[in-house]
Parts: structure tokens; sequence; C-alpha cells
């Protein structure tokens, strides 16, 4: 069933132009597909196209109806045997958008008719080559009854008018040769907003956005971002856009948060739509790298697509550094980098330490759609940053530069890609495109030894050491090439250099093993701080005790260190209290943290961040054999802590932020963030649920009622359960505004968990069938309500298994994503492990098992 890279082939057709007439209707679509075929050198085999879930009404080739002897219809495939080198095959299919609950090909979303083709879905709305190698010219006519007005495509509308009384059509035409999994189609009855904008060399683009009918202000923000991305492009990558119209339509019902369609990008509303009163901070920055993301695919992506799957990250890693970029531009680097190392470290590490560690490019699929990872995505786009470190700015520009002006309308491959970057160093990046076949976590390890010397100098040796455990894929691991930004500095915060010169513009290249450097210094004590800016997807081990953690912290160069000296010792408090629970941490850790608070009053953004506690599934991949219930008790036990040892300060740091009028703008968020930071600590401490009522009372955004519903998570039940009421009955008619109630609800730790997510399922809101639902409530009790999920008497393990078992048959992509947390029981103790196994062996055995689903199942339940 696995389809392995080593085996990719090259197609034996190609399809010059496509004409697709497609005539809409719920339960019975007509596809009428014209394609001209041309067969790619001398050889006899078949033209075979792939199909699934198609009817066929009809083949003709080259105007002749093609009797049975020359085609072959097989489960999933349609072989038609000609001996012609070049010809016009029409295919007529009939399919049914009304049934497609997977949202894998064309649907309905809520009334509207869409698609979703990415990665291999266009061949459920009619048979081709479906593989991103094949690249044609299209032109599609959509044919619809006058009720829906609006027809799109991707490209130029060239043609329209009416069909008898009822009906009517738009033809578009799409100049530029793509991939079908860049085809769209979308038709309904939207709300619309338009713009424009000019390119750099003075081209005029028309924008156009498509959202719910009364839903038009909602979509100013996401249109704003949009004009800021094209303008970026522009400015930092020489990028622009290629046609004269640029459309986005908004749905409810999506797998995944948006596609790049050349042309016609179609998005979750949830990445659309927001405004002050209905989405936070996070919501905003969401919609705007969203927004980016898709559009910068259009170079990266579009123009220059993937030449197989398994390839996948040439155009997601590389787009997601963009937009990140992007975003660090448009609102703070370091937040920015904040964010993605959490991502990185509680999710893409966790998928490493799993059964489905992969390198960012895979050797073996099952399923595609379940390579849309973190690792392919974000790890992928660390690997991108660093070439990025590597070569600089200016270097990095010259590589882009190059890789357009060889590959531009190809269909390439992650080792173009390389290649293109070499072009523009004069490092050899043999043993670093080592990072796109190995799979797992680089470990860093620093050491550090003191001696004197003869003039009774004291010398530092610090050695760093890589090591990459094995992981389920791969178990032989080789040293790779690796970027460390690394600062030395003595309890004054004087920064020392190195006697090689190995540190060279405060970077460390470790490329073997281990490599050791010396510092001389009169008798100071020294620190290493090392990995600045995350500049490789790594974890460090690196033993130092409190007060050079509290050193780091206040004299680091490099904010991200200086965050992250205090993430490390949260984790080291909270150990303490796992190894002797109902020990105390010591007073000099709360009087360093009093002194970083008060050290950084006036920088709210590091504050805030830095009164943040790790994660559980942050703390969870610096720990094995977990017993989730203890290591939660002394999460929460080191919080209590803390809210009560630094009361005084955070209630300071509280009142001292003066709300100004509501605006989106970094200041403003800096200080909602914080402010919100603080009041979940508050929370902790009974005498201040007034300030958190009051909070939810005043709030005139989305940002701040959610702040204090998120802090009543702590408070007691009554009082979350009547602002939860409250809550609902003013967003009851928004289902984006209620998919946060739901995860609310289904992260409370609470006894009557399971009652609560049965009556959310059977809110008037909820359905199975929509994505966004399904993950607010099954998704948000899976992979973030650790203690109720990981119950050691297996109820929560159930839950969720009977849900998938149900869900799997309607949705399978959504299905398979929240499995994840069921797989990847390699972390947790013992008895979490079995009651885990026993439940994925359910799902294996269940008839009917989507590949999805089957392939993570079967996987996790392999390795041992
Ligand atoms: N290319 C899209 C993006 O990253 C993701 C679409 C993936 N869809 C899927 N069903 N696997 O912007
Ligand atoms: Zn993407």
């Amino acid at each position: 069933q696995a389809k392995r890279r080593a085996d990719y082939q090259p197609p034996a057709f190609s399809i010059a132009t496509v004409d697709l007439h497609i005539t809409l209707h719920p339960t019975e679509t007509k596809v009428v597909s014209t394609l001209a075929i041309a067969r790619n050198g001398a050889h006899n085999a078949p033209l075979v196209l792939d199909g699934d879930g198609l009817e066929l009404n009809a083949i003709a080739v080259n105007g002749e109806a093609l009797s049975e002897e020359f085609y072959t219809l097989g489960d999933n495939t349609l072989s038609i045997n000609s001996e012609l080198d070049t010809f016009e095959l029409v295919i007529t299919t009939t399919i049914a958008p009304e049934h497609n609950k997977a949202l894998e090909g064309l649907y309905l979303s809520g009334g509207a008719y869409c698609t979703q083709c990415e990665a291999e879905g266009f061949r459920r709305i009619t048979y081709f080559m479906d593989r991103p190698d094949v690249l044609s010219v299209y032109t599609v006519t959509v044919v619809a009854d006058k009720s829906i007005p609006m027809l799109l495509a991707n490209g130029n509308p060239v043609d329209k008018g009416d069909i008898g009384a009822s009906s009517h059509f738009v033809k578009w035409h799409d100049p530029h040769p793509k991939p079908c999994y860049l085809f769209a189609l979308v038709a309904g009855d939207f709300d619309l907003l338009t713009d424009s904008y000019t390119t750099s060399s003075g081209k005029e683009v028309a924008l156009e956005l498509y959202v719910d009918k009364g839903k038009k202000s909602q979509g100013v923000f996401a249109l704003e971002s949009l004009k800021r991305a094209m303008k970026w492009d522009e400015d930092v990558f020489g990028l622009e856009y290629d046609l004269d119209i640029y459309m986005i339509v908004a749905v409810d019902f999506f797998n995944m948060g948006a596609m790049e369609n050349k042309g016609l990008n179609v998005f979750n509303s949830k990445f659309v739509l927001a405004d002050q009163e209905s989405a936070t901070d996070d919501d905003f920055f969401n919609v705007e790298s969203v927004i980016a993301h898709e559009y910068f695919h259009n170079w990266t992506g579009n123009r220059v697509t993937c030449r197989d799957w398994f390839q996948l990250s040439l155009k997601e890693g590389l787009t997601v550094f963009r937009d990140q970029q992007f975003s660090a531009d448009m609102t703070s680097a370091l937040s920015n980098r904040i964010k993605h190392v959490r991502v990185m470290r509680e999710h893409q590490f966790a998928e490493d330490a799993s059964a489905m560690s992969h390198p960012i490019r895979p050797e073996e699929v099952i399923e595609m759609n379940n390579f849309y990872t973190v690792t392919v995505y974000d790890k992928g786009a660390e690997v991108i940053r660093m070439f990025h470190t590597l070569l600089g700015p200016d270097g990095f520009r010259r590589g882009m530069d190059e890789y357009f002006k060889r590959h531009d309308g190809q269909a390439v491959t992650c080792d173009d890609f390389i290649s293109a970057m070499q072009s523009a160093t004069d490092l050899d990046l043999t043993q670093f495109a080592r990072w796109y076949s190995q799979s797992g976590t680089p470990v860093i390890s620093v050491e550090h030894k003191i001696q004197n010397d003869d003039n009774d100098d004291v010398i530092h040796t610090f050695t760093l050491s890589q090591h990459t455990p094995a992981t389920s894929d791969q178990s032989e691991k080789e040293s790779l090439y690796i970027p460390v930004n690394i600062e030395i500095i003595d309890d004054e915060g004087n920064t020392y250099t190195d006697n090689e010169s190995m540190i060279q513009n405060g970077m460390v290249i470790l490329n073997a093993p281990s490599m050791s450097f010396t510092v001389n210094a009169e008798n100071a004590s020294l620190t290493p701080v090392v990995l600045g800016n995350f500049s490789a997807p790594a974890k460090v081990e690196n033993p130092l005790d409190t007060a050079s953690l509290l050193t780091i912290f206040k004299y680091a160069k490099d904010p991200f260190n200086r965050w992250d000296a205090m993430q490390t010792l949260y984790d080291r408090c909270i150990k303490q209290i796992e190894d002797a629970p109902g020990c105390a941490i010591s007073n000099d850790i709360w009087e360093g943290i009093k002194q970083a608070i008060a050290q950084e009053q006036s920088n709210l953004e590091l504050l805030g961040e830095c009164l943040v506690t790790p994660s559980f599934e942050t703390l969870c991949q610096s720990r094995s054999n977990i017993n989730v219930s203890a290591l939660s008790k002394a999460r929460k036990a080191f919080c209590d802590q803390f809210a009560q040892a630094l009361e005084q300060e955070l209630l300071q740091v509280f009142n001292n932020i003066d709300a100004a009028s509501y605006s989106y703008t970094q200041d403003a968020v800096n200080q909602r963030r914080c402010k919100n930071v603080v009041l979940a600590h508050l929370a902790r401490l009974p005498q201040h649920e007034g300030a958190i009522v009051a909070q939810f009372d005043a709030a005139d955004n989305m940002t701040d009622t959610l702040g204090a519903l998120r802090s009543a998570q702590h408070c007691n039940s009554a009082t979350f359960d009547t602002l939860m009421a409250r809550f609902e009955a003013t967003w009851n008619h928004d289902p984006l505004v209620l998919d946060k109630w739901f995860a609310l609800h289904a992260t409370q730790n609470r006894d009557d968990i399971f009652a609560t997510i049965t009556m959310l399922c059977e809110h008037p809101q909820f359905a199975m069938s929509n994505p966004n639902r399904v993950r607010s409530v099954i998704g948000s009790f899976a992979f973030y309500n650790s203690e109720r999920f990981h119950a050691l008497d297996g109820s929560g393990y159930k839950f969720v298994t009977d849900y998938l078992l149900k869900l799997d048959a309607v949705n399978p992509q959504v299905a398979a994503r929240i499995v994840t947390p069921l797989t990847q029981w390699q972390g947790f103790a013992n008895e979490h492990q079995v009651l885990m196994k026993q439940q994925l062996g359910r799902l294996l055995n269940h008839k009917g098992l989507s590949k999805d689903v089957f392939e993570k199942v079967s996987k996790s339940l392999a390795y041992d």
C-alpha cells in the first residue's frame, strides 16, 4: 500500500490543456473533461488515469466514442489503450457533491459549492493523472442554476451568459500551466469585498474577497493583510503577482487552514473573518499569517511546484518560513520566534519521538494527507531558516533568485532547491542536506571544564556535542551540520571570545560529533548561552545552575535565550516538586524571578512571555515514563506557589497596565497579552476572582473576554459556569466564537467531563460534519485536556476512540489528525501505554477503517 520516494517515475504522458465543463447539481454534477494527451517518449504503456468515487458516463478519443476493449476500469484507475501518440480524450463523469462529507474534491459547504484538491482530491472530480508533475493550461466553464449567482474558477473570466431560462455559466481561463491539485471551483451566493493592488511594475490587480452573507465587515482585515503581503513579497523577494485578479473565498467546512489554488484561494472562514468583538489578537495574527502564507505560495508552490508529494516541504517549509518572516516584520520578531519554538517543542518534537517520525522529506507514504505535518511544515521552515542564517539575508536572496531563474514553471525537488542555494554560497552544503533525509530531534550537549594553567590563568574548555537518538523510521543517525548561536558571558554580563575563533558572528558550526574551544578569563565564572534565537531545531542539554540561568536572563544579548532561561528554570522547579511532592520552591528562586520582573517592567512583550509557565506538552518533551497525574499535579503546585510567592509583583504589573482604548497594534497586543497572562496566575488566588469577573464585564474585545474566561478555569466552578453561560447567550449565533466556548468546556478538568462533552456534541451549532466544531470539542479534549484524556481508568482514551470510530466514516482526514495523541504513547508510563494500545487495537480491528487512520494506528502499534 505504501509508496516510496525512491520509486519515482516521470509521467508517461503529458496533458497540455484541460477543458472542463462542469454543470453543478447537489447529487448529479456533470463533469465533461477534454484533455490534449501526448505520449512522452517512445513506449507503448497505456494511459493510466486516477479516479475515486466517480460514475463514468462516456469516453471519446478524437471525437469517437471509445469501445470497451480499448479501456479498463479499475477500482481507482481508468486505463486507456491507444496506439496514438497524441489524441484528444473526452471523459464524462457524474459526482454527488452533497454526499461528499470527506471535504476532498467537490463538496457543498453550507450551501456553497467548493473544492479541495490537494493532495489527491482532483481524482474525486474527474479521471486524471493526479500527480503534481503534470502541468496543464486550464479552461473551465461552470454552469449552474441562476439561484447560485457567483461562479468562480482559476484565472481570468473570459465569457459568461445564460443557458436557457434558469441556468447561467461563467468561463474561466488560467494561462499559467499548473498541476491539478491547484484547480479550484467555487459557486454560491456571497457578500463580496473588492479592492485593488498596483504591483511595483504598475500592473493593476483586482482583489476580491467572498464571505458569508452579512459578514462583510469581518473581511476587511483579511483584505488589508493581503495587500501588506503583496507589498512585502515585492520588497523582500522581488516577487510580483501574475494574474489580473486574486480571489479569496471563506467557507465554513474545511479540513485544514486554507488552500493556495491559483488565483482562487479557498479558506477556512476561521482564517478570514475577524473583528474586535469576535476575534482575539491571536485570531488577527493568524488571519494575517495564513492570508500571507497562501499568497506567498503563488511563487513558492504554484509557479515552482513539487515534482512529487515526497517533496512537499519544498513548498510548505519554504512558504512557512516566508510567512514567519512576514509576520515578524508586521508584528514583532521575538514573540513570533517564541510562538514557533513552542510549536516545535510541543508538537514537532513529539512527532519525532513517535511512530510517525519522518524526515522533512518523507521516504514512504500510505496516505499523503497524513504528511501535512509539523515536521514537513514547521521543521521544514526551521531548515529553510538555517539556510537563511548560514547564507545571510543577501545570500539567501541570491539563492532564491537563482531558484526562480532555474525553475519557474517547473515541478522540482528539494535537491533542486538545495542546489540553487549552493550556487549562492562558498559553504559546502553537502552535509547540511542531511537535514532533508534524517529524521529525529538532535540533542546538543554542552560541557564546561575549568582548569588553571601554569600562569594561574583560568582556562575554560567548552565542548559541544551532538547526538540524534534513533527514531521509529531510522535506527542509524549521522552528524548534522548545525549552526549554533552562542554567547559566553560572565556574571557581570561581559562577553568573551574563544581562543580558537570558532565563534564567528556569534555562531559556531557544529558539524562533527563533538568539538571544543577554550576561553581564558581571570577568575571569572562563565556561562555558555547556547542556541540563541533557536538557531537549529534541536534540544539543548546545558547543565546550568539556578544562578547561571538568572545570569542569562539578566545579561544575555539574545532575548530568545533570556526567555528560554526562564522556561528552563520553571521546568527545573517543576521537576523538583515531582521528585518531592509537597516541597516548597526556595526563596532565592522567587527573589530571582522578582528581580527579573522588576528589570523588565517596561518591556511588556518579554515580561509577558517570561511569565508563561511551560505547558504540560512542553514538559513532556524533557521527561520519560510520564505519570500524567503526577506531572500535572506538580505543574499545578508550582503554578499555585508562583501565584502566592509573586502575588504583589503580579498585581503591580497588572495594575500598571492601563487599558488604552482598543486597537490591534503591537503595543496594545503586548499589553493585553501580559495582562491576561498575569490574570491567569492571580486566578489561582480566590481573593482575585473579582478581577476576573470585572474584566469579563468590562471587556470591549474578544482577547480580554477570553482572557477572563481562561483565567476563570482556575476559579471555583460556579463562577466559571456563570461566565460561560453568559458567553454562550451572547455568542450563540456565531459558530467561530462558539468554538472557543466549546474548547474551554472540553479542556476543563472535571469529573463530569464526558457529560459536558456529550452536551456539547448535542449543541444546535455542533455537527460532526464540520471540522472546526469537531476540532474544538474532541480535538481540544484529546490534545489539551491531558488529565482527563490520560485518566488511568482509561475513560478518556476510550471516549476519543468511540468518537473516532464514528468520525472516520464521515471525515477520515480529520479523524487521522485527532488520533495523534493516542498514537504518541511512547513518553508515558506503562500503565498509560497499555490502555492507549488497547484503544489503538480497537481502531485497527475496525472494519472499513480509512487508510488515513490505518497508517497512523498501525505504525503506532508496530513501534516498540
Ligand atoms: N497547501 C495548503 C497549505 O498549506 C494545505 C492543504 C492541505 N490539504 C490537505 N487536505 N492535506 O496552505
Ligand atoms: Zn502551505
